[in-house]
């Protein structure tokens, strides 16, 4: 029998949310509460974030229609937390998350901070959901059926690590029209007949149940359109997680194209069967004919190289979007990596002692990080610090460009040579070349200086006295480099191009 400390089995996070509901009034704390130990296989029909009801400042954990106990409010950004971290499967999940809700509602607000350990867990639950569902868009593969077999037209076979195939279904939806679709999963199914979505238990048990008649059509475009002039297998092994590949169809011949590329099929820039054919040259850039993978929409999602696998989240720029000045450092420290934001750790500190002496204001001033993962190696019970190389840095260079395209600062100042290696684009820049030497890139002054870390490592007094000074002296350089009069606008400037 379901009492209010023994909620019985849940299956999805509507139905927890009135379990919890009724706990908490009843004031059950999380240790009294028998969740069991289902492990949420039938989650699959929970409602997908993007349905979710909302209010401005905070949800209800009732909805307002449903009459019983009165609701607790909590912040719409946990909700949404809770809710996505129900779609991660563990065999604790529902008791969990009610423990986190039971703190919260006790006034414990720190479990929604990653430096918690209750919060760190949630967070990694969060976005390990997240990332479930972005890989499920994008190595997701449909196949297309012979006209004679009827609906559905497509079907994709996925095998998900969490409960993410309601979400995704809605985002198929609203991408692929009318067009009849099924994607089936070891869980579950859900079908589109063009109209309406249909639920339905699990339909297949493996990917060779797939009609494989869209199978040839595929290899036979991806074989067309491969480059081996242009392969990095290392690169495409961390674009495409191994895990992928038994269910890509391309992931079959990668292996063979990649080989033959190498023994010397380079040379000719397309494999012998492309190399073959006759026929018109088709006017189109390499990039422009490779399969559509989705870039990263979120910087949260990236996984252009592998450092987001080790990091607690991805740490972006703050500060003002109108700023004129933009400070690049390196890249988020272990501090940064738990708060989400840039330089708030020891070297965020020094920072702040530069920006005093130099009479600027940190807030009015856009900072952020060539790379925006942390990169570390564990040292006992600590995380230290590594270097970037420069193909994380490359790889980085396309947040960086975003966020120079919507700030259009008139000064960039790299703090450090890897923030110069970013914005100069070079692996092989020596900071000594650049320190107290301004030069125009882009349409903007680059001005250089130490990394805040440096001045913190310096051993010696007199020698930490004097980067500081570099470092003011830079910033000062900075903000009078914006009043000189010859300083072209950027947009006229002929190198312009962001
Ligand atoms: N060092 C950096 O370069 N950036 C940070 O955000 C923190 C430390």
């Amino acid at each position: 029998m379901n009492t209010a400390a023994t909620p019985g089995a849940v299956h999805d996070f509507a139905e927890w949310r009135e379990a919890a509901r009724a706990l908490l009034k009843a004031g059950v704390p999380p240790e009294a509460a028998n969740w069991g130990t289902l492990d949420g296989g039938d989650l699959f029909w929970g409602a997908p974030a993007a349905t979710a009801p909302a209010d401005n400042g905070g949800s209800r954990l009732q909805e307002a229609q449903s009459p019983g106990p009165p609701a607790a409010r909590v912040p719409r950004s946990l909700l949404e937390m809770l809710r996505r971290a129900a779609c991660f499967r563990a065999p604790d999940r529902w008791a969990f998350l009610y423990r986190v809700l039971w703190r919260w509602t006790r006034g414990e607000h720190d479990v929604q901070s990653p430096a918690d350990p209750d919060g760190s867990r949630l967070h990694g639950m969060v976005k390990a959901v997240r990332r479930e569902e972005h890989d499920m868009h994008a190595y997701i593969r449909f196949r297309e059926r012979p006209p004679e077999a009827g609906d559905p037209r497509f079907v994709a076979w996925f095998e998900p690590r969490h409960d993410v195939l309601p979400q995704v279904a809605e985002h198929f939806v609203a991408r692929m029209g009318k067009i009849s679709w099924m994607i089936a999963t070891p869980e579950a199914s859900v079908l589109w007949d063009g109209h309406t979505l249909h639920n339905t238990g699990p339909l297949m048990s493996s990917a060779a149940d797939l009609d494989d008649a869209g199978e040839a059509l595929w290899l036979t475009y991806y074989r067309s359109i491969f480059n081996p002039a242009r392969v990095n297998a290392q690169l495409m092994q961390s674009h495409i997680p191994s895990r992928f590949w038994k269910n890509l169809p391309e992931g079959a011949i990668v292996p063979s194209l990649v080989s033959q590329a190498e023994l010397g099929a380079r040379k000719i820039g397309q494999v012998e069967a492309v190399g073959r054919k006759g026929g018109a040259t088709i006017p189109i850039s390499a990039e422009a004919a490779q399969p559509d993978r989705e870039q990263p929409s979120k910087l949260d999602e990236c996984r252009r190289c592998e450092l987001w696998q080790y990091a607690t989240q991805a740490v972006g720029g703050e500060g003002s979007k109108r700023s004129p000045i933009m400070i690049v450092g390196e890249q988020p420290g272990d501090q940064e990596d738990l708060a989400g934001k840039p330089f708030v750790g020891p070297a965020g500190k020094l920072l702040d002692q530069v920006f005093a002496q130099a009479e600027l204001d940190r807030k009015a001033i856009y900072l952020t990080n060539a790379v925006k993962h942390f990169k570390w190696e564990p040292r006992g019970k600590r995380r230290l610090h590594k270097t970037p190389v420069q193909r994380e840095i490359e790889a980085c260079h396309y947040w960086l460009e975003k966020e120079l395209a919507a700030v259009r600062p008139k000064v960039i100042v790299a703090m450090g040579a890897t923030a110069l290696k970013s914005v100069m684009r070079k692996g092989t820049v020596a900071l000594k070349d650049f320190l107290g030497k301004p030069v125009r890139i882009d349409g903007a002054w680059l001005v250089t200086i130490y990394h805040p870390s440096y001045v913190l490592r310096v051993p010696d007094e007199a020698a930490k006295h004097e980067a500081f000074s570099v470092m003011v002296k830079g910033l000062r350089l900075a903000h009078e480099l914006l009043a000189r009069p010859d300083m072209p606008d950027p947009d006229e400037d002929a190198q312009g191009g962001r």
